[in-house]
């Protein structure tokens, strides 16, 4: 699955930054290089929801660092 991680200025605020940190641990942890490309992506026009990522074609909002390995391991379920 493709992930992009919106890094425009509303999100970069919200703390994309440490989201991408994130990510990058549970890949590792979780040996999900061959499953999972990790990309920025400039705004996603949805800024006033909360940090924006988009898994494959799907648009996500209101992600934290804190939820984001709940979403990944539930798109990871759903065979993305
Ligand atoms: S800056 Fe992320 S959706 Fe606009």
């Amino acid at each position: 699955m493709k992930i992009s991680v919106c890094i425009g200025s509303s999100c970069h605020l919200r703390g994309s930054y440490d989201i991408i940190q994130r990510l990058k641990e549970l890949v590792a942890r979780d040996h999900l290089e061959d499953k999972v490309e990790l990309s920025a992506a400039f705004c996603l026009g949805q800024c006033t929801h909360g940090c924006t990522i988009r898994i494959d074609e799907e648009i996500i909002t209101g992600v934290t660092k804190d939820n984001i390995e709940g979403i990944l391991q539930k798109a990871l379920a759903e065979g993305k």
